[in-house]
């Protein structure tokens, strides 16, 4: 399907993008194979959440927009926490989630899960009852993230952390250039980026006014698809282009395409990762 607007942004686009798992399963996919550099995420998340939490175990964990629950699979994990919620606005998304993180359960290193379908706009806890929030990818969905900042925001303790995870707009930039330059999405290098509302750029200034930002950090993630058909299956999950009808959603098609207007090679594409933590000042 093609979206004339953003489409991460557009409220019925996004419920259609996580109507089930299978989109972000193979754009996860074709990513997590094209990687050649860049620390895992949601590993990075929890060293962040180690050094920052008094007693891990003792800790009450949101995984806000959790998705394919895999932030939430290393949280358990490594903190072990007394309680994990997993919120998401797809109840497919909770459900691979569940998926995910249950042998985790099932192996002792959580007590308490929770899985909650629910719009990051009107979380379902009390004030004050976090330790730990994470929202990793997911804030821009919101086309103004500030009222969904101010509900983490409300959820945290005193003392208690956000983490929040953003991407560059400028993401995967060669493969805008790739479709405009063969002419199978001519307008892809100028059309906006998807991230344009939480981005690398402007996350910190959106989080600062409402939660104090105590730390910041961007690491550069290099990705090298093998060949035209590895770069197919990636640009198939992206809503971002406006491919003719008989290529959208189609890698094979989308493949054999690019083969008739380039050569095979492969294709190197990078993005950076934006890692914004805030904490909540200890009341008195
Ligand atoms: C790209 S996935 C990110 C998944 C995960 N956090 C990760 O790091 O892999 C974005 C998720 O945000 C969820 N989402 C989008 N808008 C939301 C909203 N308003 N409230 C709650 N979840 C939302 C989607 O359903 C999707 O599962």
């Amino acid at each position: 399907m093609t979206w004339t607007g953003n489409a991460f942004t557009d409220l019925a686009a996004t419920a259609e993008l996580y109507r089930d798992g299978t989109r972000l399963a193979v754009r996860t996919s074709a990513l997590h194979q094209a990687k050649t550099r860049g620390r895992p995420v949601a590993e990075v998340i929890a060293d962040l959440a180690l050094n920052r939490l008094a007693t891990p175990s003792k800790a009450t964990v949101a995984d806000v927009g959790c998705g394919r629950g895999t932030s939430s699979r290393i949280l358990i994990e490594r903190l072990q926490p007394r309680a994990l919620a997993l919120v998401d606005a797809s109840m497919a998304m909770l459900s691979d989630a569940r998926g995910r993180v249950e042998p985790a359960i099932q192996a002792g290193a959580c007590t308490a899960v929770a899985y909650l379908r629910a719009d990051f706009h009107a979380l379902p806890f009390p004030d004050a009852s976090c330790d730990l929030v994470v929202a990793a990818f997911c804030l821009y969905h919101a086309p103004d993230p500030r009222p969904a900042i101010t509900e983490l925001g409300r959820t945290l303790a005193s003392g208690g952390t956000a983490i929040l995870v953003t991407k560059s707009a400028d993401s995967y930039r060669a493969l805008d250039d790739l479709l405009a330059g063969t002419g199978l999405d001519p307008g892809a290098a100028q059309r906006p980026s998807l991230y344009t509302s939480a981005h690398s750029g402007n996350l910190a200034d959106l989080v600062a006014p409402i939660i104090p930002v105590t730390h910041i950090e961007h690491e550069q993630h290099e990705f090298v698809f093998a060949g035209l058909d590895h770069v197919a299956a990636y640009l198939a999950t992206n809503p971002k282009y406006h491919l003719p009808a008989e290529l959208s959603g189609r890698p094979e098609a989308i493949a054999a395409a690019l083969h008739r207007h380039t050569r095979e090679r492969p294709m190197r594409a990078l993005s950076t990762i934006t890692y914004v933590v805030a904490t909540r000042s200890r009341r008195t």
